[in-house]
């Protein structure tokens, strides 16, 4: 066999190499194979010096005629295998946008965590501001500062958790119209919402209870602008059909002091045997006042320069209203059966 025919012969191998390989690295390997640095084509190349000059021109022309079309067929071939091999990967790696999630447990506001939104947003978009103080608070703030010295009797009415000498559990926001007050200047607006505490524990009253506390000093504020506040806040969150009525009381850091009652939705005061009502007609919904001028010099404020009011509501009792719940005690127990409703 001449050289040339050995050319002729390893150019058709290699062809049909290429047209039967199926992948970009079997054709790698056939380029290795063929046209590599030991390919026997290459060995034929470098051995062209040896060979007369006649064979050389014959040798070295179609060698390298044998290399460039070895050379383009691998080319196209890889072109097309790549492109497939391409296709194959998108193909597996595809991700079925349309197969069902991992349902994801949906968590639920808390029937007095949605009162309390409800409020402060009313209170926000009347430009007063939100703060929260410690459920941990002095007996100074809780009570003395608010009118009841130690021996007062209204500290009896309030059944206090104490904590230690001078510490009490909180047992209402209003310590924080104190500490609002020391921290600046008038004029106030400002909501407290937080947790609160008491012995006591019947269907409408839990150890731990919350609280909503407002308080607003200014120039010439009346009782005229805490019952119009009031009575909007009741239609904000209980629709604009609610009854309200103010009751003269009594509080010791207010004067005059009134509480509101908004008209029982659970039996509309048909009921003489209601558990919420308990036949009245009327849920006793919060206490207000205007703010004691001796609060104010408690404080530093001038009380001949600034009235105010302040009120303090329980969301867990409006809550009880407006989602028609008739035991208070629900609200704590974490059963996920009740929470779930909300
Ligand atoms: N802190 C009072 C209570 O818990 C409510 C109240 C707040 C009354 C503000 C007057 C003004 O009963």
């Amino acid at each position: 066999m001449t050289v040339s025919e050995r050319i002729e012969q390893l150019k058709s191998e290699a062809l049909s190499a290429v047209a039967s390989g199926d992948s970009t690295a079997a054709l790698e390997a056939i380029r290795v194979r063929f046209l590599g640095r030991s390919a026997e084509l290459t060995e034929i190349k470098k051995s062209i010096g040896t060979l007369s000059p006649e064979e050389r021109k014959e040798v070295g022309r179609s060698s390298n005629r044998a290399s460039r079309e070895i050379e383009a067929a691998l080319d196209s071939r890889t072109e097309e295998v790549a492109a497939r091999e391409r296709e194959e990967r998108l193909r597996e790696e595809a991700v079925d946008v349309t197969l069902p999630g991992v349902p994801f447990p949906k968590g639920h506001l808390h029937p007095s965590q949605r009162i309390i939104d409800d409020v402060v947003d009313f209170f926000v978009g009347l430009g007063y501001r939100v703060a929260e103080g410690p459920e941990v608070e002095t007996d100074y703030y809780n009570f003395t500062a608010l009118g009841i010295p130690p021996g007062h009797p209204a500290r009896t009415m309030q059944d206090t958790f104490f904590v230690d000498e001078g510490l009490v559990l909180r047992t209402q926001t209003s310590p924080m119209q104190i500490r609002t007050m020391l921290a600046q200047e008038p004029p106030v607006y400002v909501v407290c919402p937080g947790r609160t505490y008491r012995r006591d524990s019947d269907p409408t009253h839990t150890p731990m209870f919350h609280q909503i506390e407002g308080l607003a000093v200014d120039k010439g504020l009346t009782l005229g602008h805490l019952k119009g506040t009031l009575a909007a806040m009741a239609r904000h969150v209980f629709g604009e059909d609610v009854q309200i009525r103010l009751r003269p009381s009594y509080f010791q850091f207010t004067e005059p002091s009134v509480e509101l009652d908004v008209s029982c939705f659970i039996c509309g005061g048909t009921d003489p045997g209601c558990k919420v009502c308990k036949g009245a007609g009327w849920l006793e919904m919060l206490g207000a006042g205007m703010v004691d001028p001796g609060v104010l010099e408690e404080v530093g404020y001038d009380p001949e320069e600034y009235t105010g009011y302040a009120f303090g509501m329980g969301p867990d009792r409006m809550a009880m209203v407006k989602y028609d719940i008739h035991d208070l005690r629900l609200f704590f127990e974490g059963d996920l059966r009740f929470l779930r409703q909300f």
